[in-house]
C-alpha cells in the first residue's frame, strides 16, 4: 500500500488560481454570451517581442543542423545568456555576480518553491500576509507547517508578517526568531515597494539573526520610481544573507515560454545540526544538476535576445503599456471612491472592497454584474480578506471597458 504524503492533505483543495479558473468556467457555462474581462491571474497578453520570436526561430533552425544542433545545455544555463543577465540587470546596478551564482530556470513559481528544500524541516520561516501562495504551500507540502487553522485562515508554525492599511502594507520586523523570511518587492498581491533603508532593515535583521532571505524580484522591471530597489543585492550586506528571484515571465512576457533565474551568492551560508556552515551555492547546484536538465537552447536564445537594444526598447514599450493601463485603473477606482494601493511600481491594484464586503463576496460580484474577473485578496492571506486584487496585463481597451463597468454596473 502506498501511503500518502499527509503534508498534502493539510492544503485547501485547489490552489487560488485554479478555483479562480472553475468559477469562471462555471460562470461561463451558464452565461455563454457574457463578454468577460479577466483581470485575474497575472497573465501577460501581449505576444513576445519581435527580437525575442526572430531569436527564438533562429534557434530552432539551429536546432534541426547537424552540426548546430544542441543537445543537454548545462544545468545551470548557457553562460551567453548568464553573461547578459549580469552586464544588463545586476553590474550598471553596481551589484557584482560572477557567473556561477546566477541560476538559469523555467520559472520564478518553480524556483520558489523549490528553494525551500534546501532547509531543514525545523526552519522556522516567516511569510508577509497576504503573500503569493506559492511560498506557503510548498513549505506545507515539505511538512514544515502544522495544520490549516480554519478560524484564523493560517496555518500553524508559519510567522505571518501583518501587512494592513495601519502599517501601510509595509511588514514589521518578525517579533519572535525566525530563521527563513519569504519577501517579494514589487509587491505580489499589493503592489506595494520598499525603499532601500526599509529592505536594508530586512538585511540587517537576517545578519543578525543568521536568517536568510528569499527575495522574489519578479516584478522589478515595472519599478518606475527612483530610490526603489530593483535587486535586494543593492543593499549593503545582503550577498551574506539573500538569495534573488526574477523572471522573465511578466518582464518579457515569457508566462507560456518560461525562463527565470535565481541569484545565489557563494556568502549564503546554512548550518547543520553541529554549527558547521555549508553554502547554499553549492547544494542548490547540486539540487539543479540532480533535479533539473536546464531550460531549451531555443528559450535561452530567446531570452537573451531581450537584451538585444531592439529587445530592450520592445520591452520597454510592453511594460510601459501595462502601467498606463495600472494608472486608468488606478486613477478610475479612486475617483469611484474606492481606497486603492500599488499600481505605481506594479502591474497589480490592491484594492479595498466596499463595506463590509468580503473578497470572495466581491469576486462574485464583480464577475456576475460587471463581468470582471479579479482576485480575491483572501485567498493570498487572512490579512487579504476584505481586499481585492486587479492587474493591469489587458488591453487597454478592455481595462477601460472594465473600470467602467465596475463604477456604473455594481449596486
Ligand atoms: C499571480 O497572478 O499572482 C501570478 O501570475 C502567479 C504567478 O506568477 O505564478
Amino acid at each position: 500500500m502506498a501511503f500518502v504524503n499527509e503534508n498534502y492533505l493539510k492544503l485547501p483543495g485547489s490552489y487560488l488560481f485554479s478555483e479562480i479558473a472553475r468559477r469562471e468556467r462555471q460562470f461561463r457555462s451558464e452565461n455563454p454570451d457574457c463578454d468577460i474581462i479577466k483581470m485575474g491571474i497575472g497573465d501577460v497578453t501581449k505576444p513576445l517581442s519581435s527580437a525575442v520570436v526572430e531569436a527564438m526561430h533562429q534557434a530552432v533552425d539551429e536546432m534541426s543542423g547537424q552540426k548546430t544542433f544542441r543537445g543537454y545545455g548545462p544545468e545551470q544555463g548557457y553562460e551567453f545568456l548568464i553573461e547578459k543577465i549580469i552586464a544588463h540587470d545586476f553590474t550598471p546596478r553596481g551589484v557584482k555576480l560572477s557567473v556561477d551564482e546566477v541560476f538559469v530556470s523555467d520559472g520564478a513559481k518553480t524556483d520558489t518553491a523549490n528553494f525551500q528544500e534546501l532547509f531543514g524541516v525545523d526552519t522556522v520561516f516567516a511569510v508577509t500576509d497576504p503573500v503569493y501562495p506559492v511560498y506557503v504551500d510548498s513549505n506545507v507540502m515539505a511538512g514544515r507547517t502544522g495544520l490549516y487553522n480554519q478560524e484564523k485562515g493560517q496555518y500553524d508554525r508559519i510567522v505571518y508578517l501583518p501587512c494592513n492599511v495601519q502599517n501601510g502594507l509595509k511588514p514589521a520586523l518578525p517579533d519572535v526568531k525566525v530563521d527563513l523570511i519569504y519577501l517579494c518587492y514589487p509587491n505580489n498581491p499589493t503592489g506595494m515597494t520598499l525603499s532601500k533603508d526599509e529592505l536594508k532593515t530586512w538585511v540587517d535583521y537576517a545578519r543578525n539573526n543568521r536568517a536568510i532571505i528569499l527575495f522574489d524580484a519578479a516584478y522589478e522591471a515595472f519599478i518606475r520610481e527612483d530610490g526603489v530597489p530593483h535587486s535586494i543585492f543593492e543593499i549593503e550586506g545582503a550577498r551574506e544573507v539573500a538569495v534573488e528571484f526574477r523572471s522573465f515571465s511578466k518582464t518579457a512576457g515569457f508566462t507560456g515560454t518560461r525562463c527565470a533565474y535565481t541569484i545565489v551568492p557563494q556568502e549564503v551560508m546554512v548550518y547543520d545540526s553541529n554549527g558547521q556552515a555549508h553554502s547554499l551555492n553549492k547544494l542548490w547546484l547540486r539540487r539543479q544538476t540532480t533535479k533539473f536538465n536546464g531550460v531549451s537552447y531555443p528559450v535561452q536564445a530567446a531570452a537573451a535576445a531581450v537584451f538585444s537594444e531592439a529587445g530592450q526598447r520592445q520591452i520597454k514599450e510592453t511594460i510601459d503599456y501595462y502601467m498606463a493601463n495600472a494608472a486608468i485603473i488606478r486613477e478610475g477606482l479612486e475617483n469611484a471612491g474606492y481606497t486603492v494601493f500599488g499600481g505605481i511600481n506594479a502591474p497589480y491594484i490592491w484594492l479595498k472592497t466596499p463595506g463590509q464586503t468580503g473578497s470572495w463576496e466581491f469576486f462574485d460580484k464583480l464577475m456576475r454584474e460587471a463581468h470582471v474577473i479579479g482576485t480575491p485578496g483572501a485567498g493570498f492571506g487572512a490579512s487579504g480578506e476584505g481586499f481585492f486584487r486587479l492587474t493591469a496585463f489587458n488591453t487597454k481597451e478592455n481595462t477601460e471597458k472594465a473600470i467602467e463597468r465596475i463604477k456604473t454596473r455594481l449596486s
